[in-house]
């Protein structure tokens, strides 16, 4: 599955990393991008990632001409990313603990624990970055309080450590399998993800850029649109950020 890796021990960002790569037109197959250190690691938007020694940072560029995601499935990727790691965290701690909060992050118990920044290469290269940050042997400790009281890493939860490359393996694996029931539109694979859907039957508040949707939410729809039950009745949001949750 991946034809070639890129290893390093400090980097801004492996996304930025990959998508430079991307341009100048140096990525064939799957090719994985890990570091050990992120000194300028994104999230959605303008927001950060966070992460010490000890957790997960890499990306993965994939080719959706090889894998047969035409770009009506590219919406899909990150919600299809975030089940691979659901998945993954799952074969190692058992179902339950783990949950997928709309539209890109992975909860275990209520908390994050991993991040997913899915970016479209330049065009007309057709690749994909599937970026993913988990925190897996770093402790929240060391983080503010108001970051601990939302985030946990595995260590953090188990109070032991992991080989991190069992946990990237087993996502490596997952996302494999994931990304071919994508690209062969298996109908089941919305169910997985909307079993996992952490805002399901919360009272949620969404900012979605043009406007602020608020309402009970149903779950995830097929095409990864979140489904609220408001006072107009039910709205499908594409794309948004989760303000407050009840
Ligand atoms: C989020 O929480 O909004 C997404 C976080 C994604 C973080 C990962 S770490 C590896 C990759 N490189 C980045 O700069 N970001 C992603």
């Amino acid at each position: 599955f991946v034809k070639e890796v890129i290893c390093h021990k400090t980097i801004d960002s492996t996304n930025n990393f990959a998508l430079e790569l991307c341009r100048s037109n140096q990525v064939s197959g799957a090719l994985l991008i890990l570091t050990e250190e992120q000194t300028a690691g994104r999230g959605r938007g303008e927001n950060v990632w966070w992460s010490t020694d000890g957790s997960l940072a890499f990306s993965l560029v994939i080719d959706t001409d090889e894998f047969r995601l035409p770009q009506e499935l590219w919406p899909q990727a990150s919600l299809t990313t975030g089940l691979a790691v659901c998945m993954a965290l799952e074969q190692l701690l058992g179902e339950g603990h783990v949950a997928l909060k709309w539209p890109n992050d992975v909860h275990l118990q209520g908390r994050k624990i991993g991040g997913i920044l899915v970016e479209v290469g330049p065009r007309p290269s057709g690749k994909l970055v599937l970026g993913i940050g988990l925190n897996v042997n770093n402790s929240l400790a060391e983080a503010s309080s108001e970051l601990q009281a939302r985030a946990t890493s595995l260590f953090d939860f188990t109070g032991r450590d992991f080989m991190r490359t069992d946990v990237l393996t087993a996502i490596l694996a997952q996302l494999e399998q994931q990304l071919s029931r994508l690209a062969l539109r298996d109908p089941l694979l919305a169910n997985d993800w909307q079993s996992r859907c952490a805002l399901r039957g919360k009272t949620v508040e969404i900012d979605s850029g043009k406007k602020r949707v608020q309402g009970t939410c149903q779950g995830i729809d097929v095409d990864g649109a979140l489904v609220v039950v408001t006072e107009e009745g039910p709205q499908r949001i594409f794309g948004g950020t989760v303000t407050h949750i009840d």
